[in-house]
């Protein structure tokens, strides 16, 4: 079955779009894994640092937020155009992760199977302690089977990779690399619908690995 369903979208583009209607383009069960780094209001409501919103945090202030309806539609829609076993990698704050995503999943076919936390080996902000990490959700869409579906076994599940400069959230680019090489094979589709400054992306062009995704603020028209 082809990806898309018409011309709208490209594979091995940055395109500019709302990601739910890229998704929307996308066949049922045509990707073999996804990345979805939400732009979550949590992080602004929650962790209420002192210069938010100031010029030290404009950067982050000026992207689009997702309600966390929005996250679930995304979910819903990634477990739609997932191939059965396919992965999706769900990037989480530390307020998220303590709370719990689960209820996220309900009505899904994904199932949580592992996490790696992400060390950026630089200290950030924080009232209390200082951030330094961020998490990485693992989930499979059933059936769950490691075999045959991961096949790197020497992944650590606590990662240390300085931030690519590319935008103001922008995620590890070896670590995805690795995890793409793990989880797909070559003429396999990879998926980042909220995709940013294209991490993902980038991994794939190094891996040559086929990618799908956009971004609602950044990508060409
Ligand atoms: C946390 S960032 C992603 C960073 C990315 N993982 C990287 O490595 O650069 C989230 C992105 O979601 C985008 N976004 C917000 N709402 C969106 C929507 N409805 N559709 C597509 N992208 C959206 C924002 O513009 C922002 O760039």
């Amino acid at each position: 079955m082809t990806l898309l369903k018409s011309g709208t979208y490209s594979v091995n583009k940055k395109n500019k779009a709302d990601g739910l209607q890229l998704l929307a383009d996308i066949n049922d069960g045509t990707v073999a894994a996804a990345f979805f780094d939400p732009q979550y209001r949590g992080v602004l409501d929650k962790l209420k640092y002192g210069n938010e919103g100031k010029s030290r945090g404009k950067a982050r202030c000026e992207l689009v937020q997702m309600s966390e309806e929005t996250i679930v539609d995304f979910i819903k829609e990634i477990d739609r155009v997932l191939k059965s076993s396919g992965h999706l990698f769900l990037w989480v704050d530390k307020f998220h992760l303590c709370q719990g995503i689960l209820s996220w999943l309900t009505d899904t076919n994904l199932n949580l199977v592992d996490m790696v936390v992400w060390d950026k080996g630089k200290i950030g902000m924080g009232y209390r302690t200082r951030r330094r990490s961020e998490y990485l959700i693992v989930l499979q869409k059933s059936p769950v089977r490691a075999k045959g579906c991961w096949n790197d076994h020497a992944i650590p599940d606590v990662w240390e990779e300085k931030a690519p400069k590319i935008h103001p959230h922008s995620k590890p680019i070896e670590l995805q690399k690795r995890l793409i090489a793990a989880t797909t094979a070559n003429g396999d589709y990879v998926l980042d619908p909220a995709a940013g400054g294209y991490s993902v992306y980038e991994a794939c062009k190094e891996l040559g690995r086929d990618f799908i995704g956009g971004d609602i603020e950044y990508g060409e028209d």
